[in-house]
């Protein structure tokens, strides 16, 4: 187990940031944001400042950072537009390269020791895009993800529009592991969720099939029948017409930094992670809407209203965890030396951390 001033000290968030999550490849977004020509997604974590963009035939990354004098060329999450910086309208192409038109910068330029964006490795599977920018690192994404990759692009070929129309980005003041350890048991599901969770019958029951393999994480954790459940189901009986049918909470930890969940196969969320300093992570979320089978069209708009309705509860839910994080947090620089105690349901925070201890000696 890992001592909890692994969880305060900036010098090991920066080991980590390094080691686990620019070590090899890491999620960035969903495909679905990159549709048209010129979309982009910006990913920004410790040293690393990059977007994803749609170059029209491809995607490409690169770093974010203009080379003139250093302002963001893309600012915000995700949009579209051409590579031009907002502070002196330098405009490079889409292989990189600044289209200065005064001689006497690209004097400057062919003299500097940068002089083009640094390009990354971008990777797709399915509809999760990848990033690597370790270039010593010649690990193909499907072996980075082992078996999980089909797994992943059959998941992912069961998910129709994203509802929420800008990723909602959630500030912890908290270390990005306790989010991870946070997702990866349901044992605090019945207290911490009573309202949320457990009316929809989950919490309280063990965990299915877990399986695990080079990090990466999945298990279900079955849904109990509830009186409201019950009653929703009569209501909404689209519900049992999902293509993705299963009667749990199933969750996903793809490593380092990409959560996925599946309410019954009638919700998805996607949750990335970005570690900024060691009390300090940003979680983007994404719901995704799972594809039914044959809807009538009032089954079409009762499908709507009850996605806005579950985008609303799964947003209380990462409230309500975030609030004990938070809390965890202040805890953990009171007690360094101390350890948090596992028991028989956290067995998939053991994995996590022998995982992240074979990469790192902690303190
Ligand atoms: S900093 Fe980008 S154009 Fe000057
Ligand atoms: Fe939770």
């Amino acid at each position: 187990m890992i001592k909890n001033i692994n969880y305060t000290d900036e010098n090991v968030l920066q080991q980590e940031q390094d080691t686990i999550f620019h070590k090899s490849w890491f999620f960035v977004g969903l495909s679905d944001k990159l549709q048209n020509k010129n979309d982009y997604i910006t990913y920004r974590c410790g040293s690393v400042s990059l977007f994803v963009q749609n170059f029209g035939e491809e995607l490409k990354c690169f770093s974010n950072i203009c080379l003139h004098r250093f302002n963001n060329i893309h600012t915000g999450n995700e949009g579209n537009g051409h590579l031009i910086c907002s502070y002196h309208n330098w405009v490079y192409d889409d292989s990189g390269s600044p289209m200065v038109r005064s001689a006497c910068l690209k004097e400057e330029l062919a003299s500097c020791s940068r002089p083009k964006l640094e390009q990354y490795e971008v990777a797709i599977c399915g509809k999760f895009i990848f990033v690597k920018v370790n270039k010593e690192d010649l690990t193909s994404l499907d072996k980075h993800l082992g078996s999980f990759y089909d797994k992943l692009i059959e998941l992912s070929s069961f998910f129709d529009d994203i509802i929420n129309n800008e990723t909602l980005v959630l500030d912890h003041k908290a270390n990005w592991k306790l989010l991870v350890e946070n997702v990866l048991e349901c044992y605090h599901c019945s207290s911490v969720h009573k309202e949320t969770l457990v009316p929809i019958g989950i919490g309280g029951k063990k965990p299915e099939n877990h399986y695990c393999e080079s990090g990466h994480d999945k298990v279900d954790y079955p849904i109990r029948t509830t009186a409201l459940q019950t009653e929703r189901e009569a209501k909404l009986s689209f519900l049992t017409k999902t293509q993705y049918s299963h009667k749990s909470l199933q969750h996903w930890y793809i490593f380092p930094n990409l959560f996925i969940s599946s309410t019954a196969g009638n919700l998805f969320y996607i949750g990335k992670l970005s570690p900024e300093r060691s009390d300090y992570t940003k979680l983007y979320a994404e719901f995704v809407k799972p594809k039914y089978t044959e809807l009538t069209k009032k089954e079409g708009m009762l499908l709507n209203a009850y996605a806005q309705a579950s985008l609303d509860s799964s947003t209380r839910v990462i409230f309500e965890d975030r609030a004990i994080l938070e809390d965890i947090q202040k805890n953990l620089s009171i007690i360094p030396e101390q350890k948090q105690i596992f028991g028989e349901e956290e067995f998939r925070i053991e994995s996590f951390h022998k995982n992240i201890n074979n990469i790192i000696n902690y303190k």
